[in-house]
């Protein structure tokens, strides 16, 4: 039976680069049922609808939603981002953001589970006085048991199919509440797997070894602000951001698959956006539907292709070619 997936285009080089990796799904030999959704600053620009609650219902009944980057530069930053990205993370519960990289050596692929629902991102805050010169604003950084638990535990079972390495990333030296919670809950969860070596980074120095010495992750778990930042890093490091992948998890329901890098305005329409991120966040699409076969076969040919140039068009060829 085809899977059923809502696909969001959404802004900018989105809707060119999800078109590619589209085709090359298709060329894999898999069938989806397609759901469109016209969503995104564009959208909203028209209409002034950014997501409704009878679309994220409806997206509980799909297998997988598959988008490429939503923003627009007319629309003040927080609208679409909360409105639509940060409202399908929270209300879908995609509690896991996991971001796989490249080595710069080329060596081993790391990968950065960022907890996805919580921390800076939760919205906790607010102004007093706003306006005046004696305006204060707080932005606040929530963080739950259950929320770091269930995180640390993704990256712990993720360890064990892997190098059993796991790396705890945070800044506990200064933010010695979360922080404590964060290292508690990965001290005690870690008493369960023996087999797993365990580390600790504080993010800055972590920054440095993303660059300097990649060679010591296998996996890194880290909260939803640090996690932003590093996979960042993480997309640089290893073949820039047109490379960088990204599934948003919920592996109880529903989940969502789109590259790392944003809509770029600045290149939307004429047709070179690397589409070579969007097509391999739909090879982890394919994953997730059990098209193992078909992914790791989509994998292999966007590798083999990541060093050449093209448009949008001669890239998706390409890989279509390779596989
Ligand atoms: C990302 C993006 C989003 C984030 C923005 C667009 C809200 O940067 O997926 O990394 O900060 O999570
Ligand atoms: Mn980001």
């Amino acid at each position: 039976m085809a899977h059923k997936v809502g696909i969001i285009g959404g802004d900018g080089i989105g809707p060119e680069v999800i078109a590619q990796g589209m085709r090359v799904i298709e060329a894999a030999g898999v069938e989806l049922e397609t759901v469109d959704y016209d969503l995104g600053g564009e959208r909203y620009l028209r209409d002034g609808v950014i997501l409704t609650d009878e679309i994220l219902e409806e997206w509980r009944g799909l297998d997988a939603l598959y988008v490429g980057a939503v923003g627009t530069p007319a629309v003040p930053p927080g609208v679409i981002e909360r409105g639509l990205l940060l409202r399908m993370r929270f209300t879908l519960d995609l509690y896991i953001n996991l971001r796989p990289f490249l080595a710069p050596d080329g060596s081993h692929e790391f990968v950065v589970i960022r907890e996805n629902t919580e921390g800076t991102y939760a919205g906790e805050g607010g102004f007093l006085r706003k306006n005046t010169p004696h305006e204060i604003a707080t932005q606040g950084s929530v963080n739950t048991r259950l929320g770091v638990e269930r995180a640390v535990r993704y990256a712990f079972e993720l360890a064990t199919t892997r190098r059993n390495h796991l790396t705890l990333v945070h800044k506990t030296n200064v933010l010695t509440f979360a922080g404590d919670l964060w290292e508690r809950t990965f001290n005690e969860v870690a008493e369960e797997y023996p087999q797993v070596d365990t580390a600790y980074n504080h993010v800055d120095a972590a920054c440095i070894y993303f660059v300097e010495d990649p060679q010591r992750y296998d996996v890194v778990v880290t909260d939803n602000l640090f996690g932003d930042i590093l996979t960042d890093l993480g997309g640089a490091v290893s073949g820039g951001v047109g490379l960088a992948s990204s599934a948003n998890l919920n592996p109880e329901g529903v989940s969502m698959f789109e590259p790392v890098h944003g809509s770029a305005p600045d290149i939307a329409g004429k047709g070179i956006a690397n589409p070579l991120a969007a097509i391999l966040s739909g090879a982890m699409m394919l994953d997730h539907l059990g098209e193992t076969d078909a992914a790791t076969r989509i994998r292999t040919a966007a590798d083999s292709v990541a060093g050449e140039t093209g448009t949008t068009v001669e890239m998706g060829d390409k890989v279509i070619a390779a596989l």
